[in-house]
């Protein structure tokens, strides 16, 4: 029996991101990790890749540079800094990127909104775990209402899941975010906040989204959300609804937890979950749209 083709991809940024994502890289059967890619090969990400016989090297960017041929696409999961510096070298190589920083460049995919549309672009942007979690949400609240003033988005996350560049872009996230917030959901004031929480043992990731809106149908919303929420567990399963819709005072609340699958840290890191299954799922379907040109172009 043949095996079906798969998309060659790297990984460039080897915390806990970049690892987490080359986990599920492995389980896709549209995908083959062919390199991972760091600047220190004593990292505790490089020897987990080690251990599972992927390739490694510690040249960053000067690794495709090198080896332009090594893969069609990259996932940047160094930092939205780095990531400026990245995008037009891959672009230049021809390469497709899917970038897990908030550096704002490419297309905002969100694949329970926009991901047939986001998987064309040649750079994907997979905004933050928070702008994941919360904008299929604000979505569905934004099509319940023509004048929504503002919403607020509060995530909290385990300090420890949190690496040095999640760190470091701290500002971005909060800026990619909001930006993502008011462009699907159509309101005209957004606030995003990021809770590094350092209790032990580890909290799970939780986010709550806030919407001032004036006299909604909660039935409705309620229904609707239980839909937001089932289609977003087709590609992120630890994703439920904590508090389904509320109404008081004028104000929309509901609230969302997310547990991981535990491939690199244990399930408590919904937040790499969240937003690593959902660059999977814009790589696979990235995949498809390959595999299936190159089908054409055959025939
Ligand atoms: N953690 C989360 O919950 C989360 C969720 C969504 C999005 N993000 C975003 O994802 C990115 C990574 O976050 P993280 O938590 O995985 O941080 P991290 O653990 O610090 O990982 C970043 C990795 O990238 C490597 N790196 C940095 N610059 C590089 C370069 N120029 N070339 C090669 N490797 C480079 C670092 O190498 P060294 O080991 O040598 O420092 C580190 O291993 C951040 O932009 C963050 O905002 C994080």
């Amino acid at each position: 029996m043949t095996r079906p083709p798969k998309l060659s991809v790297a990984i460039l940024g080897s915390g806990n991101i970049g690892t987490d994502l080359l986990i599920k890289c492995l389980r896709s059967p549209l995908l083959r990790p062919t390199l991972f890619v760091g600047r220190n090969l004593n990292s505790a990400g490089m020897a987990k890749a080690n251990g599972l016989g992927v390739r490694i090297s510690d040249r960053s960017i000067q690794a495709f540079i090198d080896e332009p041929d090594i893969c069609d696409l990259v996932f940047d999961a160094t930092s939205a800094q780095d990531h400026q510096v990245h995008a037009p070298i891959l672009r230049a190589l021809g390469k497709v990127v899917i970038d897990m920083t908030p550096a704002k460049i490419g297309t905002i995919c969100v694949p329970a909104v926009n991901l047939e549309e986001a998987s064309k672009a040649d750079n994907i942007n997979m905004v933050t775990c928070g702008g994941q979690a919360s904008i299929p949400i604000a979505h569905m609240i934004g099509k319940f209402s023509s004048d929504l003033d503002y919403i607020e988005v509060v995530s909290s996350i385990a300090s420890r899941s949190a690496g040095p560049a999640t760190r470091l872009n701290l500002d971005e996230y909060i800026a990619t975010t909001e930006r993502a917030i008011m462009s699907f959901s159509g309101c005209r004031r957004a606030k995003a906040i990021l809770i590094l929480n350092p209790a032990t043992p580890c909290i799970d990731m939780q986010t709550t989204v806030f919407a001032n809106i004036v006299d909604p149908d909660l039935p409705a919303l309620r229904k609707r959300a239980e839909e937001v929420v089932a289609s977003i567990q087709r590609y992120v399963p630890g994703y439920e609804l904590l508090v389904p819709p509320q109404y008081e005072h004028g104000r929309l609340v509901i609230t969302i937890k997310t547990r991981g699958l535990g491939d690199y840290l244990p399930s408590y890191a919904g937040n790499l979950d969240i937003i690593n299954c959902a660059a999977i799922a814009a790589a696979e379907s990235v995949a498809r749209i390959s595999l299936l040109k190159e089908a054409t172009h055959l025939a």
